[in-house]
């Protein structure tokens, strides 16, 4: 008998699972279950679970269809996003929607956060489909883009209000080019593939056509009512495609109620420590 529930959290998007046990991972059929629950959903969101760092691994993995993380990214008891730990990601600010590592020539495929140490209120995280924004992308737009390619970087792109941004300074910061219609390594669906904060440019058009049309590309990829706001409770863990799904969140304060996330990806390309941007993950 399944013990375990799953509901939608928007139509389009996102599903929640309660009643979930960690030591169900090791069944097979609950694991293909899974894999298909999210290459259909793309954001899955496990209500009070108690999970390990290598069973969260597992999962990451199992998702991306990858294989196995080198062994200096899975030992350990991973790497966190906090404002209250010493030495963490992103221990404070805004972060724009972008996908991580979108500047690399292989990003990462699956990302997942674990909620460690949560003091309400809490700042949110809010993913936005690019697979969605690119299937229901109006026509005009769809035919301006068509065969265009865009820009990502690491470093920095200062666009629209950036006042309480955390920005990324990186020394020669790697950069890649790909189609704004981006094919789902795994799905096969089309993805729109440019977002605010890591998007530098689309190819070929002058400055300011190129930022026109990313600004409406982006108006519609973030329009509010697409848009899925997790409010983290402990024990959460959320675990999203990266390709698909865009994420962000509003600012964190320094000072503010303690935010503490464990963060597992599926695949960390090899880069230097001073090549890695500050603003990996939310
Ligand atoms: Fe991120």
């Amino acid at each position: 008998m399944q013990v375990w529930d799953v509901h939608e959290i928007t139509p389009e998007f996102g599903s929640e699972i309660t009643g979930f046990h960690a030591d169900l991972l090791s069944d097979a059929a609950i694991r293909s279950t899974l894999k298909d629950l999210f290459d259909r959903r793309a954001v899955l969101v496990f209500q009070n679970l108690e999970i390990t760092h290598a069973q969260q691994t597992d999962l990451c993995m199992l998702f991306s269809g990858e294989e196995a993380p080198p062994e200096a990214e899975s030992r350990g008891d991973g790497w966190y996003i906090s404002n209250d730990r010493p030495n963490a990601a992103a221990p404070f600010g805004r972060l724009q929607f972008h996908s991580d590592m979108m500047w690399s020539d292989k990003p990462c495929e699956v990302l997942s956060l674990y909620g460690i140490d949560i003091e309400q209120p809490v700042v949110p995280t809010t993913f936005a489909s690019a697979v969605q924004a690119w299937s229901t992308l109006p026509e005009d737009l769809r035919v301006r883009v068509d065969g265009l390619s865009a820009v990502h970087t690491a470093g920095e792109v200062r666009r629209g209000n950036v006042e309480d941004v955390l920005v990324s300074r990186v020394e020669q910061p790697p950069s890649t080019v790909k189609p704004v219609a981006l094919p789902h390594p795994r799905t096969g669906e089309s993805i729109l593939y440019a977002c605010e904060q890591m998007t530098q440019e689309i190819v070929g058009l002058p400055g300011e056509e190129s930022e026109q049309l990313l600004v409406e590309l982006f108006e519609h990829l973030y329009r509010p009512a697409s848009l899925l706001h997790h409010e983290w409770r402990k024990q959460d863990l959320v675990i999203w495609d990266n390709l698909a799904l865009q994420h962000a969140r509003p600012n964190v304060r320094s000072d503010g109620p303690r935010r503490t996330l464990r963060k597992v990806a599926s695949f960390i390309p090899p880069l230097s420590l001073n090549q890695r941007p500050v603003h990996s993950t939310v």
